[in-house]
C-alpha cells in the first residue's frame, strides 16, 4: 500500500509521543546514578530504535552531532521506516545529562517533528536566546534590548513591574554580568545548570512555572528545539547564532548559514507547522519526572500540535 506523502501531523503525533516516552524509560536505570554518558546512551539507543518503527522518510537536522562525532541520531542521519512522509527531525534524548545523573530538576527527552525544511539546521555552537511567553505584542523585547531594558519593558507590557517579573537564567561565568545587571532592576531570577529547553518552555506557562522571561546563552540546537516548543504553546523567542572560532564559523557555513550575524526569530527557527513531544525524566515545574514502582514505571508527556496549538498531557504507566 502507498505511504501518504503530505505531513499529516494528527497521525503522527502519537508515535512522536511513544519514541520520546521509550527514551525516558530507558534512562530510568540512570537517574541519580552519577555516569552522565549511559545516561544519554541509553536514551539515544531507545529513541533511535523507536524512531525506526515510525512509517516516515526522516532526517535529523538537529542531533547528536556532526556524523564524525556521533555514531548515532547524527545530523543526517536517515530514520523511520522510509516508507512514509518526508520530515525533518529535531531531537534531544536526553536534555540535561548532567541533571539526570544527579537527579535534579527538569531533565527531558524531547523531540520535534516538521515537513522537510521547517526547521534551521543551527549547528553545534552557543546561540543568544530570549523568550518571552504568549499575549504579548511582537518585539515587546528584543536581543537589543539591555537585560534591565528588557525586564522594565516586560514589566510595562504586563502591567506589572520590575520586582513581579521572574526570569530564568543558566548559572554559568559568562552570564556574571547580565545576572548584576538583572538584580539591579529588583526583578527575581531563577538560575538553572543546565536544561534550557525546559527554561525557555516554562515562559509559556508562568503561571504553572513562575517564570516570565528566559534570556542567556546555550546551545543553538537547543534553541531550535525550544523554538519549536513555543510554536505550539505560543510566545515569542529570538537567537543569534555566537562564535567563538573559525572552526564553529565553518560548522554554520556547512549548515548553509550565510549571514551569522542574523537574529532568528520563532517562526525564522521553525517556518512550517510542527509537531513536538516532552517526556520528563526528572520533575520539574513543568512536568512530572519518571515514577518507578515495583513492577511499572510511569511517564508522563507533552505531546502538542502548533496546527492546532492542542496540548495534551499523557500519562503512560508500562510494565517493566
Ligand atoms: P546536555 O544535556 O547535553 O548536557 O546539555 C545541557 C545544557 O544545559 C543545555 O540545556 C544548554 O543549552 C547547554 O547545555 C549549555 O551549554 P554549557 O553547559 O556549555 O553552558
Amino acid at each position: 500500500m502507498s505511504q501518504p506523502a503530505d505531513f499529516n501531523d494528527r497521525m503522527l503525533s502519537l508515535g512522536l509521543a511513544r519514541v520520546a516516552e521509550q527514551a525516558a524509560i530507558a534512562s530510568a536505570d540512570w537517574v541519580g546514578r552519577g555516569d552522565e554518558k549511559a545516561a544519554d546512551q541509553a536514551a539515544v539507543n531507545a529513541m533511535r530504535e523507536q524512531l525506526n518503527l515510525l512509517e516516515i522518510a526522516g532526517v535529523v537536522v538537529i542531533g547528536e552531532g556532526e556524523r564524525d562525532e556521533a555514531p548515532m541520531l547524527y545530523i543526517g542521519e536517515e530514520v523511520g521506516t522510509g516508507t512514509g512522509p518526508g520530515v525533518d527531525i529535531a531531537l534531544d534524548p536526553l536534555e540535561g545529562t548532567t541533571l539526570t545523573a544527579k537527579d535534579m530538576p527538569n531533565a527531558l527527552c524531547v523531540i520535534a517533528m516538521g515537513p522537510r525544511g521547517s526547521m534551521l539546521h543551527a549547528p553545534d555552537v552557543y546561540m543568544e536566546k530570549l523568550a518571552i511567553g504568549p499575549g504579548f505584542a511582537p518585539d515587546t523585547v528584543t536581543l537589543d534590548m539591555s537585560p534591565s531594558e528588557r525586564v522594565a519593558a516586560l514589566a510595562k507590557a504586563k502591567g506589572a513591574t520590575p520586582r513581579d517579573i521572574t526570569c530564568c537564567v543558566l548559572e554559568r561565568p559568562r552570564h556574571e554580568e547580565m545576572l548584576a545587571e538583572l538584580r539591579s532592576t529588583g526583578c527575581g531570577i531563577r538560575l538553572i545548570t543546565d536544561g534550557d529547553v525546559a527554561g525557555v518552555m516554562h515562559c509559556a506557562e508562568p503561571g504553572v512555572t513562575g517564570i516570565d522571561m528566559y534570556m542567556g546563552s546555550g546551545g543553538a540546537p537547543e534553541g531550535v528545539l525550544a523554538a519549536a516548543a513555543l510554536k505550539c504553546m505560543g510566545g515569542q523567542i529570538y537567537g543569534k547564532l555566537l562564535f567563538r572560532n573559525e572552526d564553529e564559523i565553518g560548522r554554520a557555513r556547512k549548515a548553509g548559514i550565510e549571514d551569522l550575524d542574523r537574529v532568528y526569530t520563532r517562526d525564522e527557527m521553525v517556518t512550517k507547522d510542527v509537531i513536538f513531544a516532552a517526556t520528563g525524566v526528572t520533575s520539574g515545574s513543568l512536568l512530572p519526572g519518571l515514577k518507578r514502582e515495583v513492577g511499572w514505571i510511569t511517564t508522563e508527556t507533552l505531546l502538542m500540535r502548533s496546527k492546532t496549538g492542542s496540548v495534551r498531557r499523557m500519562t503512560y504507566r508500562n510494565p517493566v
